[in-house]
């Protein structure tokens, strides 16, 4: 890829951590790539005071730390001369004005994106404040970070506001699994392979596990933790994107309506839980303190008495003709024995007599998409020696040394696709929405509920009681079987 389009992209929250620790770097990577167009600027904005030498001494000492490679203080010099800062407070119209002629000012700005890395209150005001500036012009693009919302209809609230100024077509919600390589490497697998593509169904394949596993706690996020939970940080926007590239029918194109809409169809198909069957299909979880390691509520910033999920797991169903009967096994926890992202498709059994073992261990595709990027097909072979045993072996890639090319971080790919303009990796506002209405049965039954959480020790692989949700149709976890 290379972006050669001019450009000004406009960060709002620039001193914040994402921006910092994230945003800045990555497009550092691709200034260092030869990615940027030569006279693209990024303006910092965000309501601290001060100018662009005190911004650029800011990111020597909050951004430049999380660049780990391909870093000299060359190259970061010249990056460093993209980068300029005005003070903006988003409420206040008159600072827009200031920004309208920042960008404006500029001669050949036919590409403007606006970043908004702000908290999801703000979005309304300053995309009236933008608006009142042209600054939602055709040629303008507005990133939004998530939480977009906190339920459907604060999503719904969020959309409609940002919609008053800007066309559906200029809005980028950002989902950072989107970006990642391993995530995209999905399409090719499943649509480029024959040999995985018949096998892909209710036919034969007995279940799917979808895991992000994390071993960090809460760390010091636990004020914005403790009122968010596992279910909204992870399983409505991430795992679920996860499961509609593990799920969703072939596109017609790659183009962006036409990758959207087969995943919105998985998102719709999902068989709808109710307040009742949440008590069956989905389990909540939160850490215990354990080997030294605090538990949940022993954490700076939480209640004690919290109910916070730190864990989720769900059993769902994909109610159309190729999924119809295969349950989707969806989990994410913090402070679990490992960390991992990783989709498992455990294959029917042959029931086949031959072997003196019978067939012990059917097979298994296991697609780790982080840390490490690797597929693994288990397979059967013969154990050597007299008489006719089989044993399970791993016919395996790792995609990271298999196949030569740099690998972007997610945040990169995404920046990138947003200044050219590309769409397909971002979520479109029907998908969103079907996400959460697929999750709101599961808030709302825990808004009523007086149980609390099951708990686990910390670093462990999640509560016993997410094991008797699989044990009831004869299934394991991965890191069980
Ligand atoms: C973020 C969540 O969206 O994703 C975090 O807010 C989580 O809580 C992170 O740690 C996980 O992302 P990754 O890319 O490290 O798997």
């Amino acid at each position: 890829m290379n972006t050669q389009t001019d450009f000004d992209l406009v960060l709002f929250g620039a001193t914040g951590d994402l921006a910092m620790r994230k945003l800045l770097p990555c497009l550092y990577q691709a200034h260092v790539a030869g990615l940027l167009h030569p006279q693209g600027r990024i303006l910092g904005v965000s309501r601290s005071e001060m100018d662009t030498a005190a911004f650029r001494e800011k990111m020597e000492s909050h951004a430049k730390i999380h660049i780990k490679q391909h870093f000299s203080e060359q190259d970061w010099a010249a990056f460093l001369q993209r980068v300029e800062y005005l003070t903006v407070d988003v409420t206040r119209a008159e600072d827009f004005r200031s920004l309208g002629e920042a960008v404006h000012g500029r001669k050949n700005t036919d590409n403007v994106v606006i970043y908004l890395s702000t908290a999801p209150k703000f979005f309304a005001q300053a995309c009236e404040n933008l608006a009142a500036v042209g600054l939602n012009a055709d040629h303008v693009r507005v990133v939004l970070e998530k939480p977009l919302g906190t339920d459907l209809a604060t999503s719904q609230q969020i959309n409609d506001d940002v919609a008053r100024f800007f066309k559906e077509e200029q809005i980028y919600r950002i989902d950072h699994y989107l970006g990642k390589e391993s995530l995209q490497n999905l399409l090719a697998l499943r649509f480029g392979n024959i040999v995985f593509e018949p096998l892909w169904n209710n036919k034969y394949v007995k279940s799917v596990q979808l895991t992000i596993a994390e071993q960090l706690g809460v760390e010091e996020r636990g004020e914005f933790y403790d009122i968010t939970g596992a279910l909204r940080d992870m399983v409505q926007n991430h795992l679920m994107q996860m499961l509609c590239m593990t799920a969703m029918e072939a596109p017609k194109s790659l183009d962006a309506d036409d990758v959207r809409d087969e995943k919105v169809k998985v998102i719709k198909a999902l068989k709808p839980l109710t307040v009742e069957s949440v008590n069956e299909n989905v389990v909540r979880g939160q850490y215990t303190a354990a080997g030294g390691v605090n538990g949940y509520l022993q954490e700076n910033n939480v209640p004690a008495d919290s109910f916070t999920e730190t864990y989720v797991a769900i059993k769902a169903e994909i109610d159309n003709e190729r999924w119809r009967g295969v349950p989707f096994y969806l989990r994410t926890g913090k402070r679990m024995a490992g960390k991992v992202a990783e989709i498992v498709l455990n294959f029917k059994d042959l029931n086949q007599k031959l072997f003196e073992n019978s067939v012990v261990a059917p097979n298994r595709l296991v697609i780790e998409l982080q840390p490490n990027e690797t597929v693994s097909l288990y397979m059967q072979v013969k154990t050597p020696g007299a008489g006719n045993r089989v044993e399970r072996v791993p016919l395996g890639v790792d995609l990271g040394k298999a196949v030569a090319g740099r690998r972007a971080e997610a945040y990169e790919r995404l920046l990138l696709d947003v200044i050219d303009g590309k769409l397909a990796l971002f979520n479109r506002r029907d998908e969103l929405e079907a996400a959460w209405e697929y999750v709101m049965p599961i808030l709302d039954n825990w808004a009523q509920n007086t149980q609390a959480p099951h708990g686990y020790a910390a670093h462990s692989w999640g509560p016993e009681a997410a094991r008797s949700l699989l044990a009831a149709n004869g299934d394991k976890w991965h890191e069980e079987q």
